[in-house]
């Protein structure tokens, strides 16, 4: 959602950050133009969280969280940047404009209403006399109260009905249409996408129908039939039920394959479960799961499909900071056939005892090679020893080295000299990655004037993101542990000077005012710099130490390189003398 800066310029003008700020901590010390507070979000006795009333920031010296307004609701309130602005917007009697235009905005509405007035009618089918077909469905497939809870309904098996009703209700066919409830056919009338279907409301975590899946009632094809990405609905972003587990107290999320996977585990009590609606895992729908948990445990179907998707989720899954699971139900094709067949408990049992993915997928490589064969059981420890050298943590791999080791009948230092083989190669490569990657970048960084041609580059890309941090969040860097002889590139150093000296002095930071210290293709470097932008002030203290880090090991190494030359040049003398001498 783009938010105009125009209406975030006005909303940070009535929000005083220190009155914002003062409703959640005591600001009781003061100096300058600074307010002081005990930290709220790290421990602490004495304050050295500061609330800083002109330039409208705060900033922790303790813990290094700081920014503006909204970054403080945002981290104090755990919201979105979106809900942030929303919660302050309140507060403040101001209405946040959305982005989309008016008649576009009104055309979701009334679309979400359509899907809204069509699940009330799907339900009421199902309900009724009349869905007597799904009524016997969801009878046999053992879901019936879980009816109500999802709004399961029925699409009844005729050309018309749900087209009639909403008609009948002011909507139009095309409406419909554009809604993916119904189709054009040849003779240009409209006819019911779902017939004869058990329907599946798809509900955001905001509560409106955003979609519907219908299963088939008998064999035939295709099984399931999904809405078509609407104005309101995009399958690849949406997870069915996703609306009921955010609610869950289980501290996890359990994803399956299917919507009767779901329904079935929320009876089971397992109110954690949702699916990715058919199509494999998606980056966003992953990014969605990660807002309400840290844990995912994956329990997909048993067959060849099924376990590949597994893998596939794990891939994208992990990326994200999740912390995965995978759940195998032995002896059924899915989640909710071992429910039915083993009862919950038994459910209940194999999360517990779920293996952490890396002892599911030794168990997948121990499964497909021949472990009593000599060239199976090679084969298998290259697999093992590629996963395991993957490893971070080195305790890790030492614990599954060895289990891999004794499972394939080989000593633990035979097996972990093969990983630390794998790891060599693996790192090897890396850095010829990295100095790739490194270098090309830096033909590119070189300032436009000649004149000002940096003599170390890859220290004076870290010395323009300190200036360029300093620039943009001048209260935040006050007493850096560096100055501007420690650069190499000597403009930035005097940037550098110029800056902390201003923002101790409190003296302006505007381009007009610097002009008159620096010449005109330094300041072109400097808008150049300022402009990057890039890191958020929340971001921007792990930026500064990173910087000034690559600075110092920029340092060091031509620190030894001056000690490398030195020493050479001793020893030449030396040789000389020597020489002389001999
Ligand atoms: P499955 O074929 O495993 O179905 O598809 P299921 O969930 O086990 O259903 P039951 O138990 O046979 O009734 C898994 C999921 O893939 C999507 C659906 O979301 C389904 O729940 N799917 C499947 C489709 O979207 N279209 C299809 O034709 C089939
Ligand atoms: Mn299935």
């Amino acid at each position: 959602m783009a938010i105009p800066d125009t209406f975030l310029e006005e909303l940070k003008e009535r929000s005083d950050i220190v009155d914002v700020v003062g409703s959640y901590v005591a600001l009781t010390k003061r100096s300058g133009a600074n307010l002081f507070g005990l930290c709220p979000f790290h421990g602490e006795k004495t304050p050295s969280f500061s609330v800083n009333r002109d330039r409208q920031i705060y900033h922790c010296f303790g813990c290094g969280k700081g920014g503006s307004v909204i970054n403080f609701i945002m981290d104090i309130e755990n919201l979105s940047f979106p809900d942030a602005v929303q919660f302050l917007a309140r507060r403040a009697g101001m209405e946040v404009p959305e982005d989309a235009p008016d008649e576009n905005r009104s055309r979701r509405s009334r679309m979400l209403e359509l899907n809204r007035d069509a699940a009330r009618f799907f339900h009421a089918q199902l309900m009724a006399g009349t869905g007597r077909a799904g009524q016997e469905y969801v009878i046999k497939r053992g879901i019936v109260p879980m009816v109500k809870p999802f709004g399961l309904g029925y699409a009844p098996d005729s050309w018309q009905a749900l087209t009639d009703a909403m008609t009948r209700k002011g909507y139009t066919p095309q409406e419909l249409v554009a809604a993916g409830l119904a189709r054009v056919g040849k003779n240009g009338g409209f006819y019911d996408y779902f017939r004869g279907r058990l329907i599946f409301p798809v509900i955001d975590v905001r509560g409106s129908v955003i979609g519907f899946s219908g299963r088939i009632l008998s064999d035939g094809e295709p099984k399931y039939l999904n809405s078509p990405d609407t104005l309101v609905y995009s399958k690849s972003r949406s997870l069915f039920a996703l609306n009921l587990a955010k609610k869950s107290k289980s501290g996890y999320i359990l994803l399956v394959e299917g919507n009767i996977d779901v329904v079935s585990l929320h009876q089971a009590g397992f109110d954690s479960a949702v699916a990715s609606l058919g199509t494999s895992l998606t980056a966003d729908q992953a990014r969605l799961i990660a807002r309400y948990t840290k844990q995912v445990v994956i329990c997909y179907d048993s067959d060849a499909a099924g376990q590949k998707a597994v893998q596939r989720a794990i891939g994208i899954l992990q990326p994200l900071d999740l912390q995965v699971k995978v759940v195998a139900v032995p002896g059924a094709k899915d989640p909710d056939e071992f429910i039915q067949s083993s009862g919950p408990a038994a459910f209940r049992k194999l999360i517990e005892r779920s293996d952490s993915q890396i002892e599911y997928r030794m168990a997948q490589i121990a499964g497909q090679y021949d472990l009593t064969d000599d060239a199976g059981r090679v084969r298998y420890l290259q697999d093992a020893a590629r996963l395991i050298a993957s490893l971070t943590g080195s305790v890790e791999r030492e614990v599954y080295g060895m289990r891999a080791a004794e499972k394939a009948g080989v000593s633990k230092e035979a097996f972990m000299n093969e990983v630390a083989h794998v790891r060599k190669k693996d790192a090897a490569g890396a850095k010829r990655q990295r100095d790739r990657e490194e270098t090309a970048p830096l033909r590119a960084a070189q300032p436009q004037s000649r004149a000002l041609r940096y003599e170390n580059v890859r220290s004076a890309v870290a010395e323009e993101g300190v200036v360029g941090l300093v620039y943009r969040f001048p209260e935040m860097f006050g007493a850096l542990p560096l100055t501007g002889a420690d650069f190499t590139a000597p403009v930035l150093g005097r940037m550098f000077d110029s800056l902390t000296r201003r923002a101790r002095e409190e003296r302006s930071l505007s381009m007009a005012a610097l002009s008159q210290e620096f010449s005109p293709e330094e300041m072109t470097l400097l808008t150049d710099i300022i402009s990057r932008g890039g890191v958020s002030a929340s971001d921007a203290q792990r930026a500064m130490s990173d910087y000034i880090e690559k600075i110092q090991t920029e340092k060091e190494k031509a620190g030894r390189a001056d000690d490398l030359r030195g020493y050479a040049e001793r020893l030449k003398r030396t040789k000389g003398y020597g020489s002389k001498d001999g």
